[in-house]
């Protein structure tokens, strides 16, 4: 692992697994970022009755940092979860889902830099570090836009805004 493990981050991510909604999977995910200033915003699996509207506890931990005028200052994510029925935690890991990796890579090229994504199971005795270039190699981000509008010569404001 390449840092010293970030306990507290993971315990905020643990702890926000707690307040999970996720009556259907019975799979608890919390999440908890860390912005270069030190502050955390976390957030946590919020399941819905038509089952595909799930929102991922990551989305929730970007979108509060997001809010917060910070998702480009994102530094590292901890995440932890696992299954509430299981009567003893198993040793096996949560790793963002495919979309959760893209929206992590969308603040790390924002903020040009590879954030580190710890992932935990919930009572954090398995540990894992990972960047997001490893779970995303060769993604799409916001700066590939800019590439395609050297590529085609649309303006940027025009790629971004969407207007032709
Ligand atoms: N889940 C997350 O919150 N984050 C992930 O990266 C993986 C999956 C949630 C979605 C759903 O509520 C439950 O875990 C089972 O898939």
């Amino acid at each position: 692992m390449p840092e010293k493990i970030p306990y507290e981050l993971l315990r905020a991510a643990a702890s926000a697994a707690r307040n999970a909604y996720a009556p259907y999977s019975n799979f608890a995910v919390g999440a908890a970022l860390q912005t270069s200033d030190g502050s955390v915003f976390a957030g946590a699996n919020m399941e819905n009755a038509s089952y595909g509207l799930t929102v991922c506890a990551e989305v929730g931990a970007l979108q509060a940092a997001s809010t917060a005028g910070k998702l480009a200052d994102v530094v590292r994510i901890g995440i932890a979860g696992g299954n509430l029925r299981a009567d003893k935690c198993d040793g096996e890991i949560v790793t963002p889902c495919g979309r959760c990796r893209q929206l992590i890579l969308e603040s790390a090229r924002l903020g040009s830099r590879d954030i580190e994504v710890w992932c935990a199971n919930l009572d954090l005795s398995s540990i894992k570090c990972f960047k997001i270039s490893e779970l995303l190699p060769h993604g799409f981000g916001p700066d590939n836009l800019v590439k395609i509008k050297i590529q085609t010569g649309i303006e940027a404001e025009t790629v971004h805004s969407g207007r032709r």
